[in-house]
Formats: C-alpha cells, sequence, structure tokens
C-alpha cells in the first residue's frame, strides 16, 4: 500500500466525551468506550495489512484536564496493556509505547516495559500508542541531543525514535486519521506526516469501527501522491 512496504496509519481517536455526554454519561465513559474501539481497530488494522499503527491516547497537554480525568485515562491504558498483550502477543502485534515516561506513575510504566518484552519478536503489525507525547517537545529533545553530540541530520531521525522510545524507526505516516469533526494535528507527529495524506470524519471515536478504518482507506486508495513531484517522476 505505500511505497515503503510500511504502510504507517496514524489515529487521533477524538470524540470519546461528545459520545458520553450525548448519552447523558461521564466523560469517563466515553474513555473506556473508547479503549474497546481501540481493541476492535487494532485487529481490523493487522487483518487490513497494516504495518504500523500510532495511536494517539494521551497528549502532553491532556495532563491539564482534570485530575479524575488524567487518573481514569492512565488507568485505562494500564488495564488496557494487562488485557490485551496476550491478545496482541496471539496475533503477532508488537506494542510499543512512544512519548515520555519519566512523568508517568511507576506501576504503567513496568506495564509498558512488559508489554514491549512480551511482544518484541512479533512482526506482523506494529502497535504504537503515545502516550504523554508532544511532536514538538521530541523534536526539540532530539535536536538538543543532536547539537549536544554533533550528529548529522541523517542521523537525526534515530535519535527522534530514541526521544520517542520508539522500539525501531517507525517511518513516515502515509494515512493519519481525526475522528470527531475536528481538523488538526494537535502536536501529534508532525516530523512523521510531513507527506501524510490527511482523513478527518465527524464520526466519534467510540463509533469508529472496522467500517470508519476500511472507508477512510478506500479514500487513502483514492488518493495521488506525489510527495512534491510531478506524476511521471513518481510512477
Ligand atoms: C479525545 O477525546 C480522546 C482522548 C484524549 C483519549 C483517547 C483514549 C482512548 C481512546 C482510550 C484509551 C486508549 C487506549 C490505547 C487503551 P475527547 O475526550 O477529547 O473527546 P471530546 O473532544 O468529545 O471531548
Amino acid at each position: 500500500m505505500s511505497a515503503a512496504g510500511n504502510f504507517h496509519v496514524a489515529i487521533i481517536m477524538d470524540g470519546n466525551g461528545r459520545w458520553a455526554q450525548r448519552r447523558g454519561m461521564p466523560r469517563s465513559a466515553g474513555h473506556v468506550q473508547g479503549a474497546k474501539m481501540v481493541r476492535r481497530v487494532v485487529e481490523a488494522s493487522a487483518r487490513a495489512g497494516i504495518r504500523t499503527l500510532t495511536l494517539y491516547a494521551f497528549s502532553a497537554d491532556n495532563w491539564g484536564r482534570p485530575s479524575p480525568e488524567v487518573d481514569s485515562l492512565l488507568r485505562l491504558l494500564q488495564c488496557y496493556l494487562a488485557s490485551e498483550t496476550r491478545r496482541c502477543l496471539r496475533n503477532s502485534v508488537r506494542i510499543n509505547v512512544i512519548g515520555r515516561r519519566d512523568r508517568l506513575p511507576a506501576s504503567l510504566v513496568r506495564a509498558i516495559e512488559h508489554s514491549e518484552r512480551l511482544t518484541a519478536h512479533c512482526t506482523r503489525m506494529r502497535l504504537r500508542i503515545a502516550v504523554d507525547y508532544s511532536s514538538k517537545h521530541s523534536i526539540l529533545e532530539a535536536a538538543r541531543r543532536a547539537s549536544a553530540s554533533g550528529l548529522s541530520a541523517q542521523s537525526f531521525e534515530s535519535l527522534l525514535a530514541e526521544v520517542d522510545h520508539s522500539a525501531v524507526e517507525s517511518g513516515p505516516v502515509d494515512l493519519l486519521i481525526r475522528t470527531g469533526g475536528e481538523q488538526r494535528l494537535s502536536d501529534f507527529l508532525l516530523w512523521d506526516c510531513a507527506y501524510a495524506e490527511l482523513y478527518f470524519t465527524d464520526v466519534l471515536w467510540p463509533d469508529f469501527g472496522e467500517a470508519g478504518l476500511h472507508a477512510a482507506l478506500e479514500d487513502f486508495a483514492g488518493r495521488q501522491r506525489r510527495f512534491g513531484k510531478v506524476l511521471a517522476e513518481t510512477a
């Protein structure tokens, strides 16, 4: 599906709060439903032949939400890792959590390391979950390390991967999906999305489903990717 043979889809899973509020439920109930949808979309992505799936689960700016919501999101992530690691193992899905770890609860960091260790040999699909993630922070930190060590621009991406705790360099994003009706990147994978095709849908994340994924993939299949060149040169 992608020129590099590593079809990379990234998703900004927006709309959990509104999904819950429309049903008279607390926002945290929307996140619980959102986590269920994560499981379904991970399985559908592996079936669709996606090689790398990066999900935006908790941004560095999300620390600014009310602390009960922050706590419930972090707990949900830990539960997800506890319940889904075995399933990922069975489906040969490698888990990798990207983003900062120094501000996360120690129990969550241990859960992350455990899931990453257990699935390190899996090859069917790479599932990257962005937690306490800020693209601007990662780029600045990689630049700081590069200037300290005098590295070449070519090595910058490996430094960026190191800053992000990315197990392997993920390659550029081919398709960026955002649910929930907003049309912005929200400090997500700014470097990696340089030539990503952008797909926005009004569907709220808990309603996205396999059908939502297929609609996005179908839309992507109709795009002409020129990478700044003209068509003859890209053929
Ligand atoms: C944005 O919706 C969503 C988030 C900030 C969190 C995303 C988290 C999940 C989908 C569940 C946990 C993730 C995993 C990987 C288990 P919002 O709350 O901003 O929605 P709103 O725009 O309707 O308020």
